[in-house]
């Protein structure tokens, strides 16, 4: 039977630097860890788990309009394509689309390349028709894909509105990249569209308290990576919606007066002080499509819900 491919893309995330970075933002004077580090083995599983609550409305939403125009997605993604999945994960949303699209080769790109491999197998067995790789890579700084990669339509996935957790310029810089790698294929995007705030509060702060684990798991994965000795007990998970940025912001506060350690460095936390994690945007339609246009893209299908919650675009 045919077996997944991997790849692991290392220059750009030596452990070294995976430490190096870490500390950086440690010894900033807004203390900040970027938001790759949530997703070791047990991150993904709570992120997972996070998408099965009723409130996270972005990937039940996402998944309703995949549903309801999945014939005229299809159609414009074109048939004997290549899909290259952004940030796969678990590989549960590309292989929720496999019948519907039909990709005659998928590409799993994902920072974390365990986790692929323990999902790839199971999946190549259940689609033994489809060509499948994984890719293990930090293309939040740069995407340079495997040359192995047919050439045949690259069609880029990137849902989940996982580009919102970039600021514009650095999802700018993405979307160059994604527009010059594919030709004549395209970017099937999932865009989390601004909403009323209570809605927001619920999805990011949820009352069964599944965020405040998957965000503080974090310090968890900093500590294996850098030795640090972080207490998971000093922190809490708390929530901001900046307005003018239109963005929730995600921290982690600290409870009391803490100092934390690792091999050549200290960093003193006041109480109620926060360390930075994530960003999430929210955009309209008008104006991702106008960064969309910024990068080359210069044709749009977009897709909504009937809450106008969340939007799919088709961009070429
Ligand atoms: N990319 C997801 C989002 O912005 C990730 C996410 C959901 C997240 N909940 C979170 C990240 C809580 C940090 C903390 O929707």
């Amino acid at each position: 039977m045919q077996q997944p491919v991997y790849e692991n893309i290392e220059a750009t995330f030596s452990p070294q630097n995976l430490k190096d970075e870490i500390v950086k933002g440690l010894e900033n004077s807004q203390a900040c860890i970027s938001p790759k580090f949530l997703y070791d083995k047990l991150g993904s599983h709570l992120f997972t788990a996070i998408t099965y609550l009723p409130e996270y409305y972005p990937t039940v939403t996402e998944r309703e309009i995949f549903l309801k125009f999945k014939e005229e997605i299809a159609l414009s993604m074109g048939s004997n394509h290549c899909l290259i999945d952004l940030g796969a994960g678990n590989c549960q949303k590309a292989e929720s689309i496999f019948d519907a699209i039909k990709p005659s080769t998928y590409v799993a790109v994902d920072f974390s390349i365990e986790y692929l491999q323990e999902v790839l197998p199971k999946l190549q067995g259940k689609y033994p028709e489809i060509k499948m790789m994984g890719v293990g890579m930090d293309f939040s700084n740069h995407l340079s894909l495997p040359t192995s990669i047919p050439n045949i339509q690259r069609n880029f996935f990137y849902p989940g509105s996982s580009i919102g957790n970039f600021s514009q310029t650095q999802a700018g810089h993405l979307l160059d990249q994604i527009k010059s790698s594919s030709d004549q294929g395209g970017l099937l995007l999932g865009v989390d569209l601004m909403k009323e705030d209570a809605v927001l509060l619920n999805a990011y702060d949820d009352p069964l308290k599944l965020t405040a684990a998957f965000n503080l798991n974090i310090l968890r994965v900093v500590n294996t990576l850098i030795n640090s000795n972080f207490n998971v007990k000093d922190f809490r998970h708390t929530i901001t919606i900046n307005h003018p940025m239109q963005r929730v912001e995600l921290y982690l506060e600290a409870l009391r007066d803490v100092t934390v350690s690792w091999a050549n460095g200290t960093r003193s936390f006041k109480a109620g002080e926060l360390i930075h994690t994530e960003n999430s945007h929210k955009y309209s339609v008008t104006s991702i499509q106008a960064l969309l246009k910024a990068s080359g893209f210069s044709r749009f299908k977009t897709w909504t819900d009937s809450k106008d919650y969340f939007a799919l675009i088709y961009a070429q």
